[in-house]
């Protein structure tokens, strides 16, 4: 979807869903590429993030950046502090690494249940998603019904490729993750993220000691 029809879909469904819009941003290319979308036009919608306690530290520069750029404070959610707590204490603080199951349960307390918080009473979620990180979002509709969440999901950057997010973010000046300049394509938690080496898929530095298939955390399906 080129940019001017992107914006127009935002402010349509801005007017339609009112204050039950939101946008979720990591800060990453395509993320910040809607930030500035939604923000540089002024468009009403609620912007937030996810902050698992494990992120880097050039991610929480993004965001400082993001925020004196705009002048707009994107809406941080943490985990239940019960659940890390119990968590930390009773698996220590990797535990991710031990198996599928238990990396999951971490995702579950830092991610999952925070967006759960973050989407509730909503009726439209907008989403950075593109088909390029992962063969299961090959598949998808850039404007889909989400059955868990009991809302619409829009993903306007779905069929853009990592060479035009890159490009537009870097003409227009848009405040980005330094990490993308040091060969992170795809950024999540720290310790589940590496560098990735040229030629290799975006992905292969996300939960890269795992399987492919095993690959998402729980955001956008299991
Ligand atoms: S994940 O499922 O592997 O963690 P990915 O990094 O591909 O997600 O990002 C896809 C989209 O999920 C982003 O464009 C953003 O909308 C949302 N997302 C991912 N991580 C976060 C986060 N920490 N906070 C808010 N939204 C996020
Ligand atoms: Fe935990 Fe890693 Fe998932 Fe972050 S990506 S929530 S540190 S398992």
């Amino acid at each position: 979807m080129p940019i001017p029809a992107i914006i127009a879909k935002l402010q349509e469904l801005a007017t339609t869903h009112k204050d039950k819009i939101v946008f979720s941003t990591s800060f990453s290319f395509e993320d910040q590429l809607i930030t500035h979308l939604i923000l540089a036009n002024k468009i009403p919608i609620r912007i937030f993030t996810l902050d698992t306690g494990r992120m880097f530290a050039e991610t929480y520069r993004a965001m400082y950046d993001t925020s004196s750029r705009y002048d707009y404070n994107v809406q941080v959610y943490f985990p239940d502090n019960q659940a890390v707590e119990n968590l930390v204490n009773e698996k220590g603080l990797y535990s991710f690494y031990d198996s599928v199951e238990t990396r999951k349960e971490c995702c579950f307390i830092r991610k999952v249940q925070p967006l759960k918080r973050a989407l509730a009473g909503m009726e439209c979620w907008i989403t950075g998603i593109r088909a390029e990180h992962s063969p299961n979002r090959q598949t998808m509709q850039d404007w889909e019904w989400d059955a868990d969440n009991n809302l619409h999901k829009f993903h306007p950057l779905l069929h853009w490729s990592t060479e035009e997010v890159e490009k537009y973010v870097r003409e227009n000046h848009i405040p980005y993750n330094k990490l993308h300049d040091q060969g992170f394509p795809s950024i999540g938690c720290q310790p589940c993220t590496r560098a990735v080496a040229k030629g290799e898929d975006i992905r292969a530095g996300r939960w890269w000691w795992e399987d492919t298939s095993k690959k998402e955390c729980g955001l956008h399906g299991k």
